[in-house]
C-alpha cells in the first residue's frame, strides 16, 4: 500500500511505500532540505516537522523521542522526521519549505 506525503509550505507531495520509510527520507526524496546532525539516529533533534494531518498514520511517540526533544529544546509539538515512518497520509510543514 502507498500513502501520499504532502509538505507545507510548498506544496510539493510525494507517495512512498507505507510504513516504509521514514518522514526525512520522503523528505529527501521530494528534493527537500531538512537537517540532520547525528546521522539519522534520533538523537540531534535537527529534523523537528509540524504534524498538520495525518498524525494517527505515524508510531506513537516514544519517551526517548520525548527526551531527545526536552534536551535539545525544540517544540514538544514537533515529530521528529527520522523516527516515523507513515503508514497513511500525512501532511507535514516546516517554515524553510
Ligand atoms: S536526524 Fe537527528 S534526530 Fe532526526
Amino acid at each position: 500500500m502507498r500513502c501520499q506525503v504532502r509538505f507545507l509550505p510548498s506544496e510539493r507531495m510525494i507517495e512512498i511505500e507505507a510504513g516504509e520509510r521514514s518522514l526525512l527520507e520522503a523528505t529527501r526524496l521530494a528534493g527537500l532540505p531538512i537537517a540532520s546532525a547525528c546521522g539519522e539516529n534520533g538523537a540531534c533533534a535537527r529534523c523537528g516537522v509540524e504534524i498538520l494531518d495525518g498524525e494517527e498514520s505515524l508510531e506513537p511517540e516514544t519517551e526517548r523521542e520525548t527526551r531527545i526533544k526536552e534536551r535539545n529544546r525544540i517544540d514538544s509539538e514537533l515529530r521528529l522526521a527520522c523516527r516515523v515512518h507513515p503508514s497513511g497520509d500525512v501532511t507535514i510543514r516546516a517554515s524553510y519549505w
